[in-house]
């Protein structure tokens, strides 16, 4: 094998954000960009040589063309296997199972995730490590620092290689193994949920299902789970065909993106059950007929009753969330007399936790939701927990998340985003908060005082290490709180997002629409900022 040492222009931008490099699909295709990136990944690590590299992304525009640059610098760097899902498929989760099972040295999976794809929308590139998960911040910044000063990066002469047939072939020393990519994956959810329950509950008619693939990653995922293992019709699955553009959709699961499963899920033709994942697969967005579930109320919901499924059949060792998810899942574990972290935004926070065993599942507010299984949240996971928790349970959505409500209290939540801000702006609003959260605690608002105000820090109690400036939370002596933080994934100016929460414990005053009983405290976090 030929390989060659280009000479490139370093680029001084590659900084990885909340979840791996994202940018715009132009800013991707500029002259050795990506392949900048991909040598400033390997350069920082160490001991690969000979192992094997997981590569596999969400199908979006510029997906295959980047595998096929990738297999050819990993090549020259001395990988001894490439292991990728065929045709470059591969859901960020199934990415993760496939790093673990086959005990790869890391993974690339290319994905920008909900971001819109398309010649004109986003790309990313994401490096994990062996656990599966994403890399910690050390080596992010590890990359990002060694991108500054890159000036070569080396390149095998190969052709470009078939990625459509399943097999191995061996070029010289490289193996290049391509795997379906949806088989080990559905395996692993069969030894979690309980199948045979979940094809009786589906084919009795007991459960009726929707499930929204928004033209992104999960549809063969779901056609396979679904469909031909669970035996729901094929009309139960929406966009299910992935397209390199996701069919001009936003793949984001939410009540605005998933707008048509919502109308339907609010409407008289409603299934039971109402989901949706998002570009790469690690999202979920649950509802039933007449509810939506927010991320945070689920997360509370999963851990409560994962005694009922039967991989969580011997209980959980513990909880996380990241800190501006609602504080729903705290109560649970307080109830269950486990402990609850509470971590940066952003999956890689929990990668330690789960690796040291002090967590079974953890989630996000933004609609991840995941556990031991692998070291991404996972969309698909978290609608088959569901499912196995209605098919057990024999009850409905709305029915389970009224119970939840009326033992544990609800915690009113809300996230308002505030998009394509002016970076300079957005950095005022930041450095006037941490002046406002000196001067805050004790002082009262209307029915809200103020208990304490910070920055948050995060404290790693595996390896020590601190993650500083994680976003501001003013909590209140009622338990309610507000958190602001800048988004680390826009590719457009900055983002704000604001996150509200007030905990209702009376179950008279449960059914209040979330943008009324927050209003005060929207009011209050405007002001603020
Ligand atoms: C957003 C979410 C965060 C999630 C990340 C990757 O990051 O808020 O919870 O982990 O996407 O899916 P943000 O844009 O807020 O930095
Ligand atoms: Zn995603």
């Amino acid at each position: 094998m030929h390989i060659k040492t280009i000479l490139t222009q370093t680029y001084h931008d590659q900084n990885p954000g909340t979840s791996g490099l994202r940018k715009k699909v132009s800013v991707f295709k500029q002259v050795n960009y990506l392949e900048n990136f991909v040598q400033a990944i390997f350069d920082s690590l160490e001991n690969y040589q000979e192992k094997s590299l997981v590569i596999g992304g969400d199908g979006r525009y510029f997906n295959q063309e980047a595998i096929q640059i990738i297999i050819k610098i990993a090549a020259a760097n001395g990988f001894g296997e490439l292991i990728i899902g065929q045709n470059g498929l591969l859901s960020t989760p199934a990415a993760s199972h496939i790093i673990r099972k086959y005990g790869a040295f890391g993974g690339l999976i290319l994905s920008a995730s909900h971001n819109p794809a398309g010649e004109h929308g986003d790309f990313g590139i994401k490096y994990n490590i062996n656990n599966g998960g994403p890399a910690p911040e050390k080596d992010t910044l590890a990359f990002f620092e060694r991108s500054k000063t890159l000036e070569h990066y080396k390149i095998a002469e190969l052709p470009d290689i078939n990625l459509d047939e399943i097999g191995t072939q061996s070029i010289e020393a490289l193996k290049i193994t391509i795997i379906d990519s949806v088989a080990d994956y559905a395996e692993l959810m069969q030894s979690i949920f309980d199948f045979d329950l979940l094809k009786q509950s589906i084919q009795s008619g007991y459960i009726t299902l929707a499930f929204d693939a928004m033209s992104a990653i999960t549809g063969p995922y779901a056609k396979h789970i679904f469909v031909d293992m669970l035996g729901a019709p094929i009309d139960s699955l929406n966009n299910a065909q992935p397209l390199e553009d996701f069919g001009g959709h936003h793949p984001d699961p939410n009540l605005i993106y998933a707008h048509e499963l919502a109308d339907l899920m609010f409407s008289d033709k409603a299934p039971t059950f109402g989901a949706a994942s998002d570009g790469d697969g690690d999202r979920n967005m649950i509802m039933g007929k007449g509810i939506f579930v927010t991320p945070s109320d689920s997360l509370a919901i999963l851990a409560a009753n994962a005694t009922l499924i039967p991989g969580y059949a011997s209980g959980l060792k513990g909880v996380a969330r990241s800190m501006p998810t609602s504080q729903a899942v705290d109560r649970v574990a307080k109830k269950l007399n486990i402990p609850c972290y509470e971590t940066p935004t952003g999956w890689k926070f929990f990668g330690n936790l789960l690796d040291a065993d002090k967590i079974t599942l953890c989630g996000e507010e933004s609609f991840g939701t995941g556990s031991q299984h692998v070291r991404e949240k996972d969309g698909l996971w978290a609608v088959l927990f569901w499912l196995n928790l209605i098919a057990r349970r024999r009850q409905s959505v709305l029915d389970i998340v009224e119970e939840h409500w009326q033992t544990f209290g609800r915690d009113i939540y809300s996230r308002h985003d505030y998009e394509a801000v002016e970076s300079s702006i957005a950095q005022e609003i930041m450095s006037s908060l941490r002046e406002q959260i000196q001067t805050l605690p004790h002082q009262t608002f209307g029915e809200y005082t103020v208990k304490y105000a910070d920055e948050f820090c995060y404290h790693d109690s595996v390896d020590g290490s601190t993650s500083a400036n994680q976003g501001f939370r003013i909590g209140f002596e009622n338990g309610s709180r507000i958190v602001f933080r800048l988004s680390g994934t826009g590719t457009v100016g900055a983002t704000l997002r604001i996150y509200i929460e007030r905990f209702e414990p009376d179950s008279e005053k449960h059914h209040q629409d979330p943008q009324i009983a927050l209003a005060q405290l929207i009011e209050l976090a405007e002001q603020f900022c």
